[in-house]
């Protein structure tokens, strides 16, 4: 069977996606420098398929340690790319961080590619590509709009990356696959999301609050015009669009495609607001979330979720859990990290 290299495979969606490639028969080789991850996902990773993946860590920023791990680990079909950082906030103060951390690992990978005879990536990008777009349910063929964030400047500036270096190598192809908002995490709970310090993104603060860990959850802003004034977002299951990745690799390595270059929405093209996930976490868990509205976050856009007919109709993909079981699997996964922490 093929084997793929998983670039930031100890991270939230790499790790649900190592578990599904190799629940596929795919080969896995990970590579992750631990910054916002850690290496005990990876006993995670075994307890759900009894396979422990291949791990070097180390940072695709370090163009000899990856050209080495190339050498070590001969005959990758593929490459999945997640490994960049992926805080909005932290990006508007730390812009350079991202720039070089998420620039120059995509290009050191473009570059070593070729060297060592691997010609197919499928690249983890973001609806924040969009910005605010004029037209929902947005397409594919949406305009970009100039980024909100240095974050989102890394995702559109890696996208016209990719495609300059297809455009370039006739025998290169690639596919980006724009998430919107993963949430969750896989129904053994043994992984999940793990974010450091203070979550930024609203799941893991709504669970963390739920736990108890932190006294209020802050909704940031109910002044927005959407039905009940707060944002709107299209929260996807994580094991959903980790196996998108894995439809994503099978069709590159089936010559599925006449297309050098592919880009799609993995949304499940259902907008949810943040009061409606609140509402629908306390309903379906059966606790409470204790929260206060505040003022809006600045960089947040006021609505948008997909137009996931592309990935339905080429990939043959659609997200298949309910907005209900993706809420249950992430309270299972807090209530797991609690068991863990008092053990
Ligand atoms: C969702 C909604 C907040 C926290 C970003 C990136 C995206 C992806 C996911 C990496 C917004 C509100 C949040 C809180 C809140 N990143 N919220 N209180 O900003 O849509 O997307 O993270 O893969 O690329 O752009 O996600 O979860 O931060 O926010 O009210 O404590 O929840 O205002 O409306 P976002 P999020």
């Amino acid at each position: 069977m093929a084997k793929i290299l998983v670039t930031g495979g100890t991270g939230y969606i790499g790790s649900h996606t190592v578990v599904e490639l190799q629940k596929e028969g795919y080969e896995v080789v990970v590579i992750d420098n631990l910054s916002n991850s850690n290496i005990e996902v990876l006993n995670g990773i075994e307890k759900i398929t009894g396979i422990r993946p291949a791990f070097e860590n180390i940072d695709c920023v370090d163009y000899v340690s990856l050209d080495r791990t190339f050498e070590k680990h001969i005959n990758i079909d593929a490459v999945i790319h997640f490994a960049a950082s992926k805080a909005v906030g932290e990006s508007v103060e730390k812009p350079l961080l991202y720039y070089r951390n998420n620039l120059v690992s995509l290009i050191n990978l473009l570059q070593l590619m070729p060297i060592h005879k691997i010609k197919k990536l499928v690249f983890s990008s973001s609806c924040t590509v969009y910005g605010q777009p004029d037209v929902l349910p947005v397409t594919e063929e949406a305009p970009i709009k100039p980024a909100l964030s240095p974050y989102g400047n890394t995702k559109q500036i890696s996208e016209e990356i990719i495609r300059d270096t297809v455009h370039a190598n006739p025998c290169f192809q690639g596919i980006i696959l724009r998430y919107f908002n993963p949430i969750g995490a896989h129904a053994s709970a043994e992984i999940g999301e793990l974010p450091n310090g203070v979550p930024n993104n609203l799941l893991p603060f709504v669970t963390q609050t739920a736990m108890g860990l932190r006294d209020e959850l802050k909704v940031f802003g109910d002044d927005y015009d959407t039905p009940d004034g707060s944002c709107i977002r299209d929260y996807i299951h994580v094991v959903d669009l980790a196996k998108a990745h894995v439809v994503s690799v099978k069709r590159m390595l089936d010559k599925k495609s006449g297309q050098q270059l592919e880009t799609f929405n993995l949304g499940t093209g259902l907008g949810l607001s943040v009061l409606e996930i609140i509402r629908n976490f306390e309903r379906v868990n059966n606790v409470k979330v204790p929260y206060k509205i505040v003022g809006r976050r600045e960089g947040d856009i006021e609505k948008v979720w997909a137009d996931p007919s592309r990935a339905n109709n080429v990939l043959g993909w659609k997200a298949a859990e309910t907005i209900d079981e993706t809420l249950r699997s992430a309270w299972a996964w807090e209530k797991h990290l609690k068991e863990i922490k008092s053990s």
